[in-house]
């Protein structure tokens, strides 16, 4: 173990809203965060890793209205199933906090009571559009095209009574802290532009923080028809969690503050606004890190809901292809900041070529030759020469590049690098051809190196890749007999650690291939049938010759400008790289993207078109988005497409 003291490390998950059973979006977030625990435990940290669920509201309470029961108990049975997927998936978390739970109820009581005797807390009116499923007031200019911002329903009118934080007295810190360049508190950088330019620079609004409306909520203990409303109940989890103002716990001390809060981009806005401004209110220090990710989205361009039934089985995955396999899906496909469409077909296709190929192989290859060769245990006499040099000096080279992508969540990242490694011992092997070597008895000492260099880069990758494949990377350790000491997290980065006579053992495939075809076509038979609806979809086209198709000139453009053209609701003005140069390009999406939120993306685009003009811009080309609820979403790739990419 290197020299770090039991220094403590403090992670969190959101605290996920039990309205319906938890799916593969809220495992992404959760299998990060689980993630970076395992790895921290393993460089040696004193680990918090806390999770939860944010039970009140008024949507949970018509929901148990609905099924006829109360709203506790109808929580009870999902956090169950919360509780029973995140034993399934192995999440490690420390502790488990329910917004019901009694220490949680005194603690958010006492903030309330403090921040209105020191006067961040007044009573007022609330007047306001409301969208009920989000649990949101929005102000008339937040809206999209009248409707809420976030998830594209209606919104009604309301006001009530109501007490408000004051928010908008925090303005200026909280934009110093989100410049703060040495702080880097927000991540990625495009989230920090999106909270200045939408939320602070257009002027920050008070915050309404009770509600009379609905009672399903902790009771304002100085004005008992008011109950907290969501943010202040919420987001006071991390610390609640750990003690503060409550006798139950007494880590606060210990943690606070969170190294890491960890959640998808919708909630971006409450972490590193409201809750810095809760926590300055009450003179308490501020989170070291907020990471905001992006969604996994399923076909239609919309975030994973329950409510849009497109939702993948956890469990029947993990069933099916082991845990491990649904981790490292998630963990190396979804590029940190982007969001990516939910596909089995890519999960099958990765497994296939990093995990069955690429790892499976090189494990399975370099025991059976050590098996071979030598009945499993290496000779101590060896010959080392510089045809190891390459292979073990990108081995030296991984666990800083490793451990700074996964501590910043970018874990894609990670395991590329890794993976980069891996395929440079399946070269190694190539380059060695153990199979001749093991025809010249004189070569035996180089043959015994050339396997013992392949078992040390096993050991050393494997080490790296537990975190994210925690059930796999023991059985690994058996195969190619490391003892339960030279697999800490410092020891890959330290060669030759398996005794000179290690001896391997012959185990089970790790990772059996996919027939991609037939598995797809299983899942499908698996998934639940949806209802016939009437189809509002375009009746098909007559049938084209392929060469129309191959006239069109379709590439991914990366989005270097974007505002709104004057006078029209409908367009909005792109200046773009199309991988050649620049070119203006204008498209109709105006009611359904604000400029900044298309700013930085990769596109898919027809660029042959001949110009047009459009309310006094020349638009070269075409953008082409998605029909999607009553709007159009853009197609979009992961920012590693290089602009100007062909599109077939
Ligand atoms: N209760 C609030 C959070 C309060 S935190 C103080 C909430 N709950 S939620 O159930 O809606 O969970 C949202 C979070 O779940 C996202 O921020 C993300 O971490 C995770 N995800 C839910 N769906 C997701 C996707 N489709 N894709 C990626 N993450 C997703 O908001």
């Amino acid at each position: 173990m290197a020299d770090i003291e039991k220094k403590p490390f403090y992670i969190t998950t959101p605290i996920y809203y039990p309205s319906g059973n938890p799916h593969i979006g809220h495992c992404y977030t959760t299998i990060a965060c689980d993630c970076v625990a395992r790895m921290k435990r393993m460089q040696g940290y004193d680990v918090m890793f806390l999770t939860g669920t944010d039970e009140h509201g008024q949507k949970i309470e018509k929901k148990a209205q609905e099924e006829g029961t109360t709203p506790k108990a109808y929580v009870d049975a999902i956090v169950e199933n919360f509780k029973k997927l995140w034993a399934r998936l192995g999440i490690s978390y420390d502790r488990y906090v329910r917004t019901t739970d009694d220490y949680h109820i005194k603690t958010v009581q006492n903030i309330f009571e403090k921040l209105y005797k020191d006067g961040w807390i007044y009573k007022s009116e609330y007047k306001g559009k409301y969208c009920t499923p989000c649990e949101s007031f929005w102000t008339e200019s937040q809206l999209v095209d009248g409707k809420c911002p976030d998830c594209g329903r209606d919104v009604t009118d309301a006001s009530e009574e109501a007490y408000f934080f004051k928010l908008s007295h925090f303005a200026p810190k909280l934009k110093e802290l989100l410049l703060d360049e040495e702080k880097n508190f927000l991540n990625p950088k495009s989230r920090v532009n999106e909270m200045i330019h939408n939320f602070i620079d257009p002027g920050l609004q008070d915050l309404c923080v009770s509600r009379t409306s609905f009672t399903w909520g902790i009771p304002v203990t100085f004005d008992e028809k008011h109950i907290v409303y969501v943010w202040i109940d919420a987001l006071t989890n991390y610390i609640s969690a750990m003690g503060f103002m409550n006798d139950t716990y007494n880590d606060y001390e210990k943690y606070w503050p969170a190294d890491m809060h960890v959640m998808a981009k919708e909630i971006v806005r409450f972490h590193s606004l409201i809750w810095p401004s809760i926590l300055m209110a009450l003179g308490e220090p501020l989170p070291k890190k907020v990471y905001g990710h992006g969604w996994i989205t399923f076909g239609d361009g919309g975030k994973m809901s329950k409510s849009k039934g497109n939702v993948i089985d956890p469990f029947v995955l993990c069933d099916r292809y082991g845990v491990d396999a649904l981790r490292f899906h998630l963990l190396r496909e979804m590029v940190f900041g982007s969001d990516m469409p939910y596909s089995n077909e890519m999960m099958f296709n990765r497994y296939n070529a990093d995990l069955a190929n690429d790892l499976g192989n090189l494990v399975s290859r370099t025991v059976a030759m050590a098996i071979k060769y030598f009945d499993g245990t290496l000779p101590a006499d060896k010959e080392f020469t510089d045809a190891d040099t390459d292979l073990v000096s990108q081995l030296d080279a991984l666990q800083p590049v490793v451990s700074e992508a996964f501590e910043t969540c970018r874990f894609s990242d990670g395991l590329e690098a890794i993976f980069r490694v891996v395929a440079r011992a399946n070269k190694y092997i190539d380059e060695n051809e153990p199979w001749k070597l093991a025809k010249d008895e004189s070569a035996k000492p180089r043959l015994a190196a050339v396997l013992y260099n392949l078992l040390d880069a096993v050991r050393r990758v494997t080490i790296l890749l537990t975190p994210v494949m925690p059930h796999t990377a023991p059985q690994i350790f058996e195969q190619i007999g490391a003892a339960e000491e030279n697999t800490g997290w410092y020891d890959s980065e330290k060669k030759y650690l398996l005794p000179a006579d290690v001896t391997v053992k012959k185990g089970p495939v790790l990772f059996p291939r996919i027939d991609v075809e037939k598995e797809l076509e299983e899942l499908a038979a698996l998934a639940p049938k949806k209802e016939e609806a009437p189809s509002d979809l375009e009746p098909l086209k007559e049938l084209t010759k392929y060469d129309n198709f191959a006239a069109l000139d379709l590439r991914a453009v990366k989005v270097l400008e974007c505002e709104n053209v004057p006078k029209s609701d409908k367009l909005l003005k792109f200046k773009v790289d199309d991988g050649f140069g620049e070119r203006q390009v204008l498209s109709g999406i105006a009611k359904y993207y604000k400029p900044e939120e298309l700013i930085g993306k990769t596109l898919a685009m027809i660029v042959n078109l001949e110009p047009r003009k459009m309310m006094g811009f020349e638009s070269n080309g075409m953008i082409l988005s998605v029909k999607f609820g009553d709007g159009y979403r853009v197609i979009e790739f992961p920012d590693s497409v290089k602009p100007g990419s062909d599109i077939s």
